[in-house]
């Protein structure tokens, strides 16, 4: 062996992520997103909450403030969950990836949609909140969180947002992530996709009374 060959190379560190389970969040390593994000975020709410909500990962706000929906998802989501008369504080709110992927665009950190294996590599500290909090209802925000519930489920979007169904002993509703109110192409979708997620909320609260 050479001399002073004990420390591992930063590309072979890069080519074989580490896939063992890492005593805390925020030293996972097990995708690469953690190399270009401030911090690991995760979920907040209340131990035993009945209902938990996930989203698919932190946004440019959530990664500096170290909380999740914090930014202007946050902002319609605060909404939302006002109008189906859900308390914030009463739910558990989580990301289905737990770093914030993005790519600069300009002087502006613009976000990037999670990878299949991303997903797949921070489902584990999904399956960590959901045996620890044990909620009745997830609500899924967007087909990200969607995946990431399901784990090897196919489902797509359109084929479960009708109806609340069950997996694994829980009650899955699947809504439109928040964002996607504030990027919908006109205003018609953009209420229609708020209904739809305040709908979903309404059903989770229906569900746990
Ligand atoms: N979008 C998400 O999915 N989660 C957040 O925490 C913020 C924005």
């Amino acid at each position: 062996r050479r001399s002073g060959a004990t420390t591992i190379p930063v590309a072979a560190e890069r080519a074989q992520p580490q896939r063992e389970v890492p005593s805390t969040l925020d030293q996972c390593r097990r995708c690469d997103l953690w190399r270009n994000a401030t911090q690991a975020i995760p979920g907040v709410g209340p131990r035993n909450a009945r209902i938990m909500l996930v989203g698919e990962q932190p946004g440019d706000q959530e990664d500096l403030q170290g909380l999740p929906f914090v930014g202007p998802a946050g902002a319609v989501l605060d909404r939302a969950l006002a109008e189906a008369g859900v308390r914030r504080d009463a739910v558990y709110l989580t990301n289905a990836v737990k770093h914030f992927k993005w790519e600069l665009r300009g002087k502006r950190r613009l976000h990037k949609t999670p990878a299949q294996s991303e997903i797949a590599a921070c489902h584990l500290w999904l399956e960590e909140e959901l045996a620890r909090v044990k909620p009745d209802v997830i609500v899924a925000l967007g087909s990200t969180a969607l995946k990431s519930v399901l784990e090897r489920g196919s489902a797509t979007m359109q084929s479960v947002m009708d109806a609340p169904f069950e997996h694994d002993g829980r009650w899955v509703i699947t809504v439109y992530h928040p964002s996607y109110v504030l990027r919908a192409p006109d205003e018609a979708t953009r209420q229609q996709a708020y209904e739809v997620i305040v709908n979903g909320l309404r059903q989770a609260l229906e569900l746990i009374a």
